[in-house]
């Protein structure tokens, strides 16, 4: 069901959740201050508790209350990146409940670049905390209907149009002076690095994160109803036996994440995106969607040399989480 903003602000003041816009995709919104809705998201979505819920502030003031310890990188990347899609993962204050961040010390924030999020938190006076409106590894929602149908028009949702960027956020995790991705967006680590390095802010990359500290990443994510296979450019060979041997080999389900498997494999349907990144993340969902929807029993995706520069990292790995199995020579 389809509800204007003011019906959401309504619904989320009486411990309700919510599907709202936002730049980067459709979040399932709650309350940060109700437990009651906040373990509404978890069921609704059937996302288990270990992984962490982001929250979205309209302001850097409203950051900080819920940040422990803002220093000068947070406030730059903020003040650079924010209202956008960048969530600072941070130390936490109390007022985060441990729901939110599955017990951790730390919080992700953000604040969200849709005028229409802003006036719904505005609206309620509180942070909402909002994981992106899909079932657990699934993929994400970038229009209302997509939602919709994610959720058999259960969960209302307030339509602000297809998503402008298309894919999830840049998730940074900063600690003290060190910095790490732990999930790619359309800020890219050049983007950082230029925003500190025009502040002349002393950092440090970290690429090895303990596991701990960042517990959503998962092998698979953003999977579509049907198998989508990955295909090197390399393969050579007669791709449906190909597909239907690696088929009986799936297991049925990876890190609490179902793999679609149909009994055989007859015909597939190619994924086709754009030959610009930003084009083809803003395609990316909408495409595995609809061609889920298709006649066939499976889907492909060539990947091939133009993914490997720095502006496909964050679809790129997208599509390698989102596919079943990558198929090489
Ligand atoms: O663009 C976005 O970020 C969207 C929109 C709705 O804002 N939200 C979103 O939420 O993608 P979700 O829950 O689907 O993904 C949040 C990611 C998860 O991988 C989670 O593990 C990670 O952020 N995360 C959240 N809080 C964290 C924390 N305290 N420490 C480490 N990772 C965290
Ligand atoms: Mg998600």
């Amino acid at each position: 069901m389809k509800i204007s903003s003011s019906q959401a602000i309504e619904l989320l003041k009486k411990n309700q959740v919510v599907a709202i816009p936002t730049e980067t995709v459709y979040g399932l919104a709650a309350r940060i201050g109700s437990d009651l809705a906040l373990n509404k998201i978890f069921e609704t979505k059937k996302r288990p508790f270990f992984d962490p819920l982001i929250v979205h502030v309209t302001s850097i003031d409203q950051a900080k209350t819920l940040c422990l310890s803002w220093n000068p990188i947070m406030q730059c990347l903020a003040e650079s990146f924010w209202p956008g899609p960048l969530t600072l993962v941070v130390p936490k204050t109390k007022i985060v409940s441990d729901l939110i961040t599955s017990g951790l010390t730390t919080v992700g924030l953000r604040c969200p670049q849709h005028p229409i999020a802003l006036e719904i938190i505005e609206g309620v006076g509180q942070p909402l905390a909002a994981p992106s409106a899909n079932l657990f590894g699934q993929t994400s929602p970038s229009q209302a209907d997509h939602v919709i149908s994610e959720f058999n028009n259960q969960v209302p949702v307030v339509d602000g149009g297809a998503c402008s960027v298309g894919i999830e956020s840049t998730v940074l995790l900063v600690q003290n002076l060190k910095i790490s991705i732990l999930r790619p967006g359309q800020i890219t680590e050049l983007m950082i690095e230029k925003a500190l390095n025009q502040e002349h802010l002393e950092f440090q990359w970290t690429k090895s994160v303990d596991k701990k500290l960042s517990p959503g990443q998962m092998k698979h994510h953003y999977m579509p109803s049907k198998p989508l296979f990955g295909i090197d450019s390399d393969f050579k060979g007669d791709l449906i036996s190909r597909l239907n041997k690696e088929l009986s080999q799936l297991p049925d389900e990876v890190e609490g994440v179902k793999i679609h498997k149909p009994k055989q494999i007859r015909s597939v349907k190619e994924l086709v995106l754009s030959d610009l990144a930003p084009e083809a993340a803003r395609q990316l969902y909408s495409e595995l969607r609809i061609l889920a929807e298709g006649p066939e029993d499976s889907l492909i995706f060539h990947f091939n040399k133009s993914h490997d520069g720095p502006e496909w990292v964050a679809v790129r790995e997208r599509l390698s989480k989102a596919c079943t199995k990558y198929i090489k020579s």
